[in-house]
C-alpha cells in the first residue's frame, strides 16, 4: 500500500521541480474520484481534508474511507490536515494517521507560532508525520478558516528563521495569492519563493491553486512549490456537474442517483487530471 508520507512526496517533487496536486476533498466520491485519476495518470497525490470536513464527516469515517480507497493503491498518495488552527484536531488526525498537517497559527504572533510550530512538529515525528507551516493567513475564507484581509507579511528573515527553528517540511509564504475565487488578476511575488529556497531548501506549498493560470502554475513549480493546493475548483466542479445533471433529469423525468454519481465522479476526476498534466505530476509515480 502506497501511502507515502508527505516529506518523501515533496522531496521527489521538489528536487525533479514538478507540483504534487493537493486536492481538498469532501465526500466519498470526491476521495474516489481523485484517486482513481492519480491512478490513470500515474500521478502521486495528496489528499487534503479541511476541519471542515474532519467535523462533518468524523474522523473515524473521514479515515476509513481512506484505508479502503487506497488499499493496494498502485501510486503514491499522502492524506493531509489543512490549515488547522486547534491542536485538539491535528493531535486527532495524527493519532489516526494522517500523513501531515498544516498548523495554521498565522493569527498568532510570529514567536508565539514557532513556539507551537516546534511542538507540533515534535508530536508529528512520533507518527513519522509531516508538518507544513505558516507565518502569514492566506487571504480568503475557506471551509470558515482565514480571512478576506490580507494579513501583514513578515520580512524574509523572519520566514527564514520560522523555517529553520521549526525544521517544517513543508513552508506556505503569502505571496500575494488567495482563497476562493480571485476578484482581479492576482499579483503574484514569484522572487518570494526563490529567495526562501535560495536559502533553505524547504518545499513550499502553494495556496490558492483556483484561478491561476497554467503559466503562472508552471513558473512557480520551477521556482520549489512542490505542493500545489486546489480547493475551490473542485467544490465548483462537483457542485455545477450536479446541478446540470438534476436540471437534466427534472427536464426528463428521470431519477436515477448511480448515473447522478457517474457523471459528477467523471467531472471531477477529468479536473483532477488536467491539474496532474499542468503541474507536471502526471507519470511520475514511482
Ligand atoms: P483554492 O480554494 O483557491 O483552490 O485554494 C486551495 C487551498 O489553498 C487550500 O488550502
Amino acid at each position: 500500500m502506497p501511502i507515502v508520507s508527505m516529506q518523501e512526496m515533496l522531496g521527489h517533487a521538489f528536487k525533479e521541480r514538478y507540483g504534487v496536486p493537493a486536492f481538498n476533498i469532501f465526500n466519498d466520491l470526491t476521495l474516489e474520484a481523485i484517486l482513481a485519476a492519480a491512478v490513470e495518470a500515474r500521478s502521486p497525490v495528496i489528499i487534503q481534508t479541511s476541519v471542515k470536513t474532519v467535523k462533518s464527516i468524523g474522523s473515524d469515517v473521514l479515515f476509513g474511507m481512506w484505508t479502503e480507497m487506497t488499499r493496494d493503491i498502485p501510486v503514491p498518495v499522502s492524506l493531509h490536515l489543512d490549515h488547522c488552527p486547534e491542536r485538539a484536531v491535528i493531535s486527532e488526525c495524527l493519532a489516526k494517521g494522517w500523513n501531515s498537517v498544516l498548523f495554521d497559527a498565522s493569527a498568532l504572533p510570529v514567536a508565539e507560532n514557532r513556539r507551537q510550530t516546534i511542538e507540533v512538529v515534535a508530536e508529528a515525528r512520533r507518527y513519522h508525520a509531516g508538518v507544513e507551516g505558516e507565518i502569514e493567513g492566506i487571504q480568503g475564507v475557506e471551509d470558515d478558516i482565514g480571512s478576506d484581509e490580507a494579513s501583514k507579511s513578515q520580512s524574509l528573515e523572519v520566514a527564514l528563521d520560522f523555517v529553520r527553528a521549526t525544521g517544517v517540511d513543508c513552508f506556505a509564504p503569502a505571496i500575494g495569492n488567495a482563497h476562493g475565487m480571485y476578484k482581479s488578476e492576482p499579483n503574484l511575488d514569484a522572487q518570494r519563493v526563490s529567495d526562501i529556497v535560495a536559502v533553505v531548501p524547504v518545499p513550499i506549498a502553494l495556496h490558492g491553486g483556483t484561478g491561476l493560470t497554467d503559466e503562472q502554475f508552471k513558473d512557480l513549480i520551477a521556482r520549489g512549490c512542490a505542493k500545489v493546493n486546489i480547493s475551490t475548483a473542485v467544490k465548483m466542479t462537483f457542485m455545477k456537474a450536479n446541478l446540470a445533471f438534476l436540471r437534466d433529469a427534472e427536464a426528463k423525468n428521470k431519477w436515477d442517483p448511480p448515473s447522478l454519481f457517474r457523471a459528477v465522479r467523471q467531472e471531477v476526476k477529468n479536473l483532477a487530471l488536467k491539474h496532474m498534466q499542468t503541474f507536471g505530476s502526471e507519470g511520475k509515480a514511482w
